[in-house]
């Protein structure tokens, strides 16, 4: 069984999927990680996400990353959303991402192509979303617990500078697929969303 769960930045799709994850006793991949991981990659080698090449030279070391406690900072979040912009970052990505979604019995992988690229095929897909100002104050309240100083207004802009990004690329943009399930987390708490994911879910099975 394989479910896919996409959503823009601090929708919640994270959490909802390693909450589905647990329910199905299913592994889960947060696909988000893997091109963290190339953008800090290439941060760290003082490269320019925006080059394509420097991009696909930070793939093969990306996997060493993936346990980096800074994956999880805005810098690491921006850089991703650059380098997944450039085709041949996709392409390079793809075959782990497929393999994963195919071992043993299946997976939950979260991120913003899954159900449009990575595994059309999915028994089940939700497209989970809420507002951009919601999702801000979500990833604010995250950041400043984490001991980070930052602004609500550069987290808000930040998330609308990506979701921008993610949405326009010309490769694999954050899409709903048209056999998706929404869900609006906005006004839910976690339990609820988890919840209604769940049933969301179970409807497609
Ligand atoms: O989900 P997360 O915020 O960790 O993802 C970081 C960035 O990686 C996103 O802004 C997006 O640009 C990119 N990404 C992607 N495709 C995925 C997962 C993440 O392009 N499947």
């Amino acid at each position: 069984m394989i479910i896919a769960v996409d959503g823009p930045a601090a929708s919640g799709k994270g959490t909802i999927a390693r909450a589905i994850a647990a329910h199905y006793k299913l592994p889960h991949l947060d696909t988000g990680l893997l091109y963290r991981a190339v953008g800090q990659t290439v941060l760290d080698r003082g490269s320019d996400p925006a080059s394509e090449a420097d991009a696909v030279a930070a793939c093969d070391f990306a996997d060493a990353m993936l346990a980096d406690p800074r994956l999880k900072e805005s810098a690491a979040g921006n850089a991703a959303s650059v380098v997944s912009a450039h085709p041949k970052v996709r392409e390079a990505l793809i075959a782990r991402q497929r393999a994963f979604a195919t071992q043993n019995g299946g997976a939950v992988l979260d991120g913003r192509d899954i159900g449009t690229v990575i595994a059309p095929e999915a028994d089940a897909k939700l497209f989970v979303r809420a507002t951009s100002a919601i999702r801000a104050r979500r990833r604010h309240d995250e950041l400043v617990r984490a001991g980070a100083k930052i602004s609500f207004d550069k987290v808000l802009a930040d998330i609308k500078a990506r979701d921008l990004r993610d949405s326009t690329r010309a490769t694999a943009p954050l899409r709903q697929a048209p056999d998706a399930a929404l869900l609006d987390t906005s006004f839910m708490s976690i339990e609820a969303a988890i919840r209604h994911a769940i049933q969301l879910v179970e409807r497609q099975i």
